[in-house]
């Protein structure tokens, strides 16, 4: 059974898929889970506790203490107790509150004292899930590290069509499987932290205008979700991206230069390394208007000063710790990327020349060389999420020779 010995807190929410906890209830029995369940009170009214008690064969907890004997219901113990809180189904009021740290019921209180995992199966009308307050919570509840198990399209309870039903228990029991029971592969990262940049930086120039460039933030955010997936504590320092926040990755947003030079060399103090997937800025104007700018009849000339080179920064500090950089480059791509290596003082540059169809920016694909100080790898045109894994395997090897030589 692939569940033996895992805790699970089943969290249950006032959704008409409150009747597919039971039948997750059970699936997580006969995988061998432990199941403890947590109702709200609007749960109640669409499925018993007496239902949850006897198929999870624990009491239920909804209220704080029970009314009958005072006794006191802790979401400490419960959050202690756990491998894994799974809220299914979660209802919109249910992730606005968790998205902003309302803590007004037990399940409540439980995720917010809960060290463990989270995971969350949203169910909800179409309208209500589109709406893009309900986005944005969702958004918020992944960059704070919660899993968000996506909603399939189909029929829903009001008769409408389209996304929001909770997704199906097999579904979301396979989903809580690789949660709890990652293959090697996936674990193999467990215990490391890294920092990626991400996208593009923006420099004021006055408060309506800035410098930037074409960066996406693809490429980083497809990285920053490789080593997430196997294990690594990651946090993502992103310029500014229409891209959602990759899951189980820490989120921090950075929107000049400096800012992302702040926040990259705060997160590297404990970091094993560092991915350097952001078009930075390299130039910043020297002075910011603090009013718009008006326009006169002469030309303008702007005075840029340099930025950091967050990259070759941590490069003077990194010791044995992983650094990689990525080159963009349009002429004498191979020797200027192993400059950069031996400059900026990086184990490995990934290289992306503009001269090749569908790779660098905006692409869903890419075409890179990996190169480090004695080898060279091209790889095909790929999309960049397997890109992605190609880079980290690489920093899987790079990251066991490192431990095997300590
Ligand atoms: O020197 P160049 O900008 O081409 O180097 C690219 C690499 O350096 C990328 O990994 C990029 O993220 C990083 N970089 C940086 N800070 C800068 C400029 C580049 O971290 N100011």
């Amino acid at each position: 059974m692939s569940l033996t010995g895992k805790h699970i807190i089943l969290g249950v929410t006032g959704s008409i898929a409150a009747y597919k906890a039971a039948v997750l209830c059970r699936l997580l029995k006969t995988a061998g889970a432990e199941v403890k369940v947590v109702m709200t009170p609007a749960a109640k009214a669409f499925i018993t506790p007496l239902t949850m008690a006897t198929l999870s064969k624990n009491p239920i907890a909804v209220e704080f203490y029970n009314p009958e004997n005072g006794d006191w219901h802790s979401h400490i113990s419960l959050g202690e107790w756990a491998d894994l809180l799974l809220i299914a189904p979660a209802t919109a009021n249910t992730l606005a509150k968790m998205a902003t740290g309302v803590a007004d019921n037990l399940l409540l209180t439980t995720y917010l004292s809960a060290r463990c995992g989270v995971a969350v199966a949203p169910a909800m009308d179409c309208d209500m899930f589109a709406h893009i307050a309900t986005q944005h919570n969702i958004d918020t509840l992944r960059s704070h590290g919660v899993t968000v198990i996506e909603s399939p399209e189909g029929e829903l309870a009001s008769g409408l069509h389209g996304k929001g039903r909770m997704a199906e228990p097999e579904d979301i029991l396979a989903r809580v499987e690789a949660l709890l029971c990652p293959d090697e592969k996936k674990k193999s990262l467990h215990g490391k932290c890294f920092v990626v940049t991400a996208g593009a930086t923006r420099e004021a120039l006055d408060p309506v205008r800035f410098l930037t460039n074409r960066s996406t933030g693809k490429m980083g955010y497809a990285v920053a979700a490789a080593l997430a997936a196997r294990g690594a504590r990651t946090i993502l320092i992103s310029g500014t991206t229409s891209l959602p926040a990759p899951q189980g990755v820490e989120m921090r947003h950075a929107e000049s230069a400096e800012d992302m030079y702040i926040a990259a060399k705060e997160a590297f103090a404990d970091a094993d390394g560092a991915v350097m997937c952001a078009a930075v800025a390299d130039y910043t104007p020297v002075e910011v208007s603090a009013t718009k700018i008006k326009k006169s009849d002469d030309d303008m000339v702007l005075h840029l000063k340099r930025t950091h080179d967050i990259a070759a920064e941590l490069g003077k500090i990194k010791g044995s710790r992983l650094l990689v950089g990525f080159a963009l480059e349009t002429d004498n791509e191979a020797e200027n990327a192993a400059k950069k290596l031996r400059k900026k003082n990086l184990d490995f540059i990934v290289l992306n020349s503009l001269r090749d169809e569908g790779a660098g920016f905006a692409h869903d694909t890419n075409k890179v060389s990996i190169i480090d100080s004695a080898t060279r790898e091209d790889l095909p045109l790929m999309s960049k999420r397997e890109t992605a894994e190609v880079i980290v395997d690489k920093i899987d090897f790079f990251i066991k020779r490192t431990d095997s030589e300590k």
